[in-house]
């Protein structure tokens, strides 16, 4: 699909790096997925995808491609429809997409804000789509949403819909890439009959979610994976009613990174702060109580539970408190704390090896 910061063409290296950096997990969010090509990429791989934008279309291609597993049936709506003449053994989202390149033109917000048919009135009609393209378009989008209002597709089969639509359109747009202008030409692509194409199903059997919102919103609520890959959100307070009766303790501190180590069975809960804040980073190490008991220890109660502190600053190239596990210093020196999680010492021989 052509979409401005499509990662499509950096898939491969996207994944090298993981492998290069030793970073192994069985989940992936996508905070910024756009056309969903780095999700699908990874749900192919057996992760458990989690993805996120704040653009509906962005939306409609993540329910279609990363949030649901199974081919349509549309069992409600085929019974309706004129069969059209198909390949032998065709799907059913084939037979739809086929009845959809059947149906009659339609008059509809695309014809009239995006074809010279709709903007005649202006100095210089738009381009976006020809009239024809336009009235096909608008005709598909209607009975989408038609068949949605009459209950003749379910959700998933609505989205699927529209993931083939968005795909289309983009096969036909008489633009360079975005749609901030249009071609003052017709470009020789986008005055071909618009044919609506089906989009391809992508199964990894397992709970993935989407979500349309600003990623920054997912961020700040926080949310704990699980072992099965589902995320939950986390919890403020231990007990909601004893904080707001002024017991400040029963506040849940979250650390500022939780990282789990698969080879050695470890977790390793962090909070990051400025060299010259350590000690206030120590001593917060000391409230992640309720966090492991509601979380580290019910989901992943065979892992041992490390709790260190990351800083950053400073011209120090060596570390004297055992709670700390990492620093680097405005030299751009890494020093590796005494008691540094397993975890670390193997990314950092990782990261010293692949610049040797
Ligand atoms: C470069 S594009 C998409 C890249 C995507 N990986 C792909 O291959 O198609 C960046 C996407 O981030 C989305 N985006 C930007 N800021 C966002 C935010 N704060 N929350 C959620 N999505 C955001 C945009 O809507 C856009 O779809």
């Amino acid at each position: 699909m052509r979409y401005i910061g499509n990662k499509e063409n950096l898939l491969e290296r996207i994944a090298s790096k993981f492998n290069k950096f030793g970073i192994h997990g069985n989940s992936f969010f996508d905070f910024f997925a756009g056309t969903t090509n780095v999700g699908r990429f990874f749900k192919e791989r057996n992760y458990t995808v989690s993805s996120c934008d704040l653009l509906y279309l962005s939306y409609c291609l993540q329910k279609a491609y990363i949030e649901n597993n199974d081919e349509p049936q549309f069992k409600k709506v085929l019974p309706y429809i004129r069969p059209i003449n198909t390949v032998l053994c065709a799907t059913p989202l084939e037979k739809i997409v086929a009845y959809l390149n059947e149906i009659k033109d339609v008059f509809g917000f695309i014809s009239q804000n995006y074809t010279p048919l709709g903007t005649k009135h202006l100095t210089q009609p738009r381009m976006y789509f020809s009239e024809e393209n336009g009235l096909r378009i608008d005709a598909i989008r209607q009975k989408i949403e038609e068949w949605k209002n009459l209950q003749l597709i379910n959700e998933t089969e609505y989205y699927i819909l529209l993931a083939c639509l968005i795909e289309s359109v983009s096969f036909y747009a008489n633009v360079a890439g975005v749609y901030g202008a249009f071609y003052k030409k017709w470009d020789p692509r986008a005055i071909k009959r618009f044919m609506l194409r089906p989009i391809k199903i992508y199964n990894n059997n397992l709970p993935n979610e989407v979500f349309y919102t600003d990623s920054l919103n997912l961020v700040e609520k926080s949310y704990f994976t699980t072992p099965a890959g589902k995320h939950i959100p986390l919890a403020k307070y231990s007990d909601r009613d004893a904080y707001k009766g002024g017991d400040k303790s029963k506040i849940i501190s979250i650390p500022d990174l939780v990282l789990l180590d698969i080879r050695n069975s470890e977790i390793i809960t962090i909070e990051g702060k400025k060299y010259k804040n350590r000690q206030a980073g120590i001593k917060e190490l000391a409230g992640y109580e309720a966090f492991d008991n509601l979380y580290l220890e019910k989901y992943y109660p065979a892992h041992r539970i490390l709790r260190t502190v990351v800083l950053y600053g400073s011209k120090q190239d060596r570390i004297i408190e055992v709670e700390i596990g990492f620093l680097l210093n405005e030299k751009g020196k890494m020093v590796l704390g005494i008691y540094a999680p397993k975890l670390f010492t193997r990314a950092i021989h990782n990261l010293l090896d692949y610049w040797n």
